[in-house]
């Protein structure tokens, strides 16, 4: 167990070691235990979180904010039209000024191509830690929530297998930090993991190559496949959602046209009894419903995506306990 983690940055989810990870959901299941329990832990009383958001969200602003006060501590809610920003102030100058005002600064900035860089000049110019609450190349915490919902579920991921699937979806064009995250991560924890996908939403190669890295450091098996039906086929995780043909248009008309020609691509029970019988249907949320994923599979007997949502806020909990002490 590696516990020394106080002031570190998460934004990558390569940026803590696969014991540090371990570290988390330890903790994490005991803050989830004793809160059950109505046992407290004001670990970060007296200290504050940033939230800084050029996004929309639901379960990550409130599994935040829940945490934070659970904790003992205060989370401020910011949304950056209503700051300086527009008008100005750089990441250098969030870093510096919020560094001196919280204890730590956590940031949802998604736009492709911009996120990811925020985050690190934010990080490069700050003294307290940067939490990553998903950009437009990672989305760390929803993994680590994941990573915890199997475990709970199915126990020692080692050798399971999780079909990391695009779906189709009629919404936006979504970040693909979902299914990098997951690639990355899951590899680590012996998962066999398929990245099933169409042609066109291909994910950044850097990552799919670290995935396969880890797949042979940690025992896993990593496989790119684009036949929707043979993801499932006797899979122990169906992780189907959709995201942007980023790396092939940034044209939304585009893009769109892209997409109309993999319609079929919903999780339905019908591909849902190709996977085995005890697998776990998982979707991060929000879905688009009866077009990324039909009403029978989400509310249906295998999935767990309230399960997946409350684990954000456990998850959450131990890292910010373990970084801002
Ligand atoms: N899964 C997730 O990040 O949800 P929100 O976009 O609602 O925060």
């Amino acid at each position: 167990m590696q516990t020394d983690l106080r002031g570190r940055s998460l934004i990558s989810d390569m940026d803590f070691s696969k014991e540090e990870v371990e570290t988390v959901i330890d903790v994490a299941l005991k803050l989830k235990r004793d809160r059950a329990l109505g046992i407290g832990h004001p670990l970060l009383r007296d200290k504050v979180l940033a939230m800084l958001f050029f996004f929309s969200s639901t379960r990550t602003r409130s599994s935040f904010e829940a945490g934070m006060a659970q904790l003992g501590g205060h989370a401020a809610f910011i949304d950056h039209t209503t700051t300086q920003i527009s008008h100005g102030d750089t990441a250098k100058e969030i870093g510096e000024i919020f560094g001196r005002y919280y204890d730590g600064i956590a940031i949802r900035q998604v736009d492709w191509g911009v996120g990811n860089a925020y985050q690190n000049a934010v990080r490069e110019a700050t003294r307290v830690p940067v939490l990553n609450m998903q950009c437009d190349v990672y989305h760390p915490f929803q993994i680590l929530a994941d990573l915890m919902t199997i475990i709970e579920k199915l126990g020692d991921p080692r050798g399971k297998t999780i079909d990391v699937s695009w779906a189709y979806a009629s919404s936006y064009q979504k970040p693909i930090s979902i299914p990098q995250s997951l690639i990355l991560q899951m590899t680590r924890f012996g998962m066999n993991v398929r990245l099933t996908r169409p042609p066109e939403y291909k994910l950044m190669p850097d990552i799919v190559q670290q995935a396969r890295d880890n797949a042979r450091q940690f025992g896993g098996s990593f496989e790119v496949m684009d036949d929707f039906d043979a993801g499932f086929k006797d899979a122990d995780v169906i992780y189907a959602k959709s995201w942007g043909a980023l790396l092939t248009t940034d044209d939304d008309a585009e893009s769109a046209k892209i997409g109309n020609q993999y319609k079929d691509w919903i999780t339905d029970e019908r591909r849902m009894a190709m996977a085995k019988d005890s697998a776990i249907y998982m979707h991060c949320l929000p879905a688009d419903r009866n077009i990324e994923v039909t009403d029978a599979v989400l509310d249906g007997p295998q999935s767990v995506v309230y399960d997946e949502a409350e684990n954000r806020l456990h998850a959450q909990k131990a890292v910010m306990a373990l970084t801002m002490r």
